[in-house]
């Protein structure tokens, strides 16, 4: 089977509420709808990336609970390859508590379990799927040392890299060099660089900013207002596709999922953000994380 796309990141269980408004801290509020999701941003990507046509090899870890059980069963469903699925018998599977608001805004806590024992070497243990991919996706919810040393692998084997760098921090130079794409959202982008992104300006210098780093392209996705692509030959802001939000849960990971699937097509990076866009634009339409995201058919304007 040829697999294009080799995910390597989280995998959890999303704890979901509704509410009209979000607690401060020390308020109990009443909810509304209380729903479990499979979740996590390397499954949230992996599934999206499934969803829109791409063949996914998913490297993730759970407990040996039964949410694990559940999480990898989901995987299968979805049309991934759970070949390189591990469990962490000392660890419970990622948990996350999230809240989203009637206006659809989210607040989540993450308690990341297995995923915080997925090391390097399980990660680089078997070339295989790094070699027969097209190209890796990753995110950081993960060990930083397994995405960097995931990132070194696939860099020797001359396959392109995709980072969402979230959640944010500070990133080591070679990993930054590796790098084909990095999607940050605004605020991560800002921590990234040191730079608000409060205008045009501010924008361009924070991707600037990330090329300085030895990044090959940089897309900076802004919400509503779409995705900002700095590549070397020039800058273009992609607005969003206009919609009713409903839940931006997971905007970004189908985003990120349908920006590797046009990739690996051989898509022109124009072409993939636009892709991209209006996948995560039917996503903030529908509750959920990986339950919002769209197949390849519902896409207007489907990459051929
Ligand atoms: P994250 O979910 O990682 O914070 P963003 O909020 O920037 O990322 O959203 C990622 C992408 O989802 C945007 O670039 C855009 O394509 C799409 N998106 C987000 N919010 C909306 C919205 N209200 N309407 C249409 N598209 C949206
Ligand atoms: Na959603």
């Amino acid at each position: 089977m040829n697999r294009n796309i080799l995910v390597i990141g989280s995998a959890n269980t999303d704890m979901v509420i509704t509410t009209k408004y979000f607690p401060r801290p020390g308020e109990t509020v009443m909810g509304e709808q209380f729903l479990i999701n499979p979740g996590g941003k390397g499954a949230n990507q992996a599934v999206g990336a499934a969803r829109l046509g791409g063949q996914v090899t998913f490297i993730t870890k759970f407990g040996t609970d039964l949410f694990g059980e559940q999480g990898r069963a989901q995987l299968l469903r979805e049309g991934i390859a759970t070949d390189y699925v591990l469990s962490d018998p000392d660890q419970p599977s990622g948990v996350a508590l999230i809240t989203v608001d009637e206006h659809g805004e989210n607040s989540i806590v993450v308690a990341p379990g297995a995923n915080g024992t997925l090391s390097a070497a399980d990660v680089t243990g078997a070339d295989q799927p790094f070699a027969e991919c097209e190209l890796v996706l990753m995110q950081l919810e993960i060990p930083l040392p397994t995405v960097v040393a995931a990132a070194l692998l696939a860099t020797k084997l001359g396959k392109r890299i995709i980072l969402n760098p979230a959640p944010a921090q500070a990133l080591p130079d070679e990993l930054l060099r590796a790098l084909f794409l990095i999607t940050p959202n605004e605020s991560e982008a800002e921590i990234l660089t040191g730079i608000a992104i409060i205008d045009a300006d501010s924008l361009e210098a924070a991707a600037q900013a990330l090329l300085a780093k030895g990044v090959k392209n940089v897309v900076i996705t802004l919400g509503a207002e779409g995705a900002y692509l700095r590549t070397p030959a020039g800058a273009q802001h992609l607005p969003a596709v206009r919609t009713q939000p409903v839940d931006t849960t997971a905007a970004g990971d189908v985003f990120n999922g349908a920006l590797a699937v046009a990739l690996a097509e051989g898509q022109e990076l124009l072409a993939a953000v636009a892709f991209a866009n209006q996948a995560a634009a039917i996503s903030v339409t529908r509750l959920g994380a990986q339950a919002s995201a769209p197949y390849r058919h519902e896409l207007r304007q489907p990459v051929t």
